[in-house]
């Protein structure tokens, strides 16, 4: 090829290194497990942090129509993942995928991409969990609050104008959970299957017990007047009418990112032509469902102003507590959300250990990132750097936003993914395709449009800091990654 930036790894090659790889994987996953793999990575902080963060600073109420614009991004997104899943059926990710359809250019903006998709979401949670483990420890067990300077960033400021300096727990949980990895202690399916149950059960719970709760006025009107609100770190949100309902939509498509977890297990999977699309697409169908419920009756419980103040953080135990009454429902929820928000950190430090390690080994990266540990056989260096970058996204930028830079870098790797399907239908029509994406190019297109939609929504501010980044990763891709790439010789 003349342009080596358009450069493709063959897809023989890429079977083939993976079969080598791949002959310790046994094949014994089945649909039903895919969709607890899927719920394990999905239930997380999108829902019990970024959903009252939506209804506070984009939709009220209306986040709900928020779920369903982003729940349809996600399920377009994720035909066409199911059809690069199956037809590529290697562990790896998007970044694999388009490496052998859109050659590596494109590969190398993905994988810089899904930085912000894995590492800062990643961080994201783990600031959810530091706010949750200061209610643990006042609400809980009675002790004392983690001064705020301790637990939050340099551009927080407290109600009593404290100012944060470092988010310490969020770096500490961060740290414990990337040592973990490098010794390889994966979550056996038996935790990740407990703490899946655990997630599934207080959200069903909340639903249940809370919906007598709901008190109509707040939900009235259910689609706020369409206004500005300007938050705290002076950021200005499209708040209520149509622009309300997309900026929460792209604010809570955080809730959903991990579904494409499940298409790096293809290599496992019993039945992958029929268990990837029924897994992936089974558990965005379940948590659309008890996501819609969920916020309904959480912006039925608070209102819009217990979001923007005192109810900002922990906001679901907040709101149980003070307009339930019920302090063990609180306390459960509590305790099921920080082990719940750890597992969802482990699996998003995974993989952007896979990522990275596969970049490394394409030349993309330097080598210490594909070095593997003698007895773990893990790639620690690379677990290392992870825990240095995702420590400092958790320990000096705020909650808000990360969960948006992730939103958007993870809405911008979904859009190049459908493209990657109508790709390699043209390029590679012949390749046998388990499961393929119905309607092509009609569904990839509108999946391209929904994710566009969303990233519209989330502002200019983050248009910015996407833009940053992707030029922050160019400046590399040409400094390093174009001349080190193992396709040069
Ligand atoms: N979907 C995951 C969460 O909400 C990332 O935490």
């Amino acid at each position: 090829m003349a342009n080596p930036l358009w450069r493709k790894k063959s897809i023989s090659d890429l079977m083939q290194s993976s079969n080598e790889h791949g002959k310790g994987l046994k094949r014994t996953l089945t649909s039903t497990n895919l969709i607890a793999l899927g719920i394990g990575a999905i239930i997380g902080a999108g829902l019990f942090v970024r959903t009252a963060a939506a209804a506070a600073q984009n939709a009220g109420p209306s986040v709900t129509l928020g779920f369903i614009v982003a729940a349809i991004g996600c399920a377009l997104a994720g035909l066409c993942y199911a059809e690069l899943s199956s037809s590529i059926p290697i562990a790896g990710s998007a970044y694999t995928y388009s490496y052998a359809t859109m050659g590596e250019f494109i590969a190398w903006i993905i994988g810089w991409d899904l930085v912000l998709e894995y590492a800062v979401g990643a961080a994201t949670v783990g600031i959810a969990w530091s706010e949750y483990l200061n209610n643990l420890l006042v609400n809980v067990l009675h002790w004392k609050a983690i001064p705020y300077e301790w637990c939050h960033s340099p551009f927080e400021i407290s109600t009593a104008g404290v100012h944060g300096m470092v988010n310490l727990p969020a770096f500490a949980i961060v740290a414990i959970l990337s040592l973990l990895l490098i010794r390889g202690t994966q979550e056996s399916a038996f935790v990740n299957g407990i703490i899946v149950v655990a997630k599934v059960a207080i959200v069903i719970m909340i639903i249940i017990l809370g919906w007598g709760f709901i008190n109509p006025t707040n939900h009235t009107p259910y689609i706020p007047v369409a206004t500005t609100y300007v938050d705290s770190q002076n950021i200005s949100h499209n708040f209520g009418g149509f622009w309300g309902i997309i900026g929460a939509a792209g604010v809570v498509f955080f809730a959903f990112i991990g579904f494409d977890a499940v298409s790096t297990a293809a290599q496992e999977a019993k039945n992958p032509g029929k268990d990837m699309p029924i897994g992936i697409l089974g558990s965005l169908v379940i948590c659309t469902v008890l996501y819609i419920l969920f916020a309904h009756v959480l912006t039925g419980l608070g209102t819009v102003e217990d979001f923007r103040t005192t109810g900002k953080e922990a906001s679901v135990s907040f709101v149980i507590q003070k307009y339930m009454g019920y302090t063990w429902l609180a306390n459960l929820v509590t305790i099921a959300i920080l082990a719940g928000f750890s597992s969802v950190i482990l699996v998003m430090l995974l993989g952007q250990s896979r990522v990275f390690y596969s970049m490394s080994l394409d030349g993309l990266l330097p080598k210490v990132f594909g070095d593997v540990h003698p007895k773990f056989k893990t790639p620690y260096k690379a677990n290392l750097i992870i825990l240095l970058i995702v420590g400092a996204f958790a320990a000096f930028i705020p909650g808000d936003i990360v969960g948006d830079m992730t939103s958007i870098g993870t809405l911008f790797a979904f859009m190049l993914v459908c493209a990657g399907v109508i790709i390699l239908r043209k390029t590679n029509p012949d390749l046998p395709r388990k499961f393929k994406t119905p309607w092509v190019p009609f569904v990839p297109l509108l999946g391209i449009a929904v994710c566009f939609l969303m990233i519209l929504g989330l502002g200019w501010t983050n248009w910015l800091r996407l833009g940053a980044w992707l030029v922050i990763g160019l400046v590399i891709y040409f400094a390093y990654s174009k001349g080190n790439s193992k396709l040069n010789n």
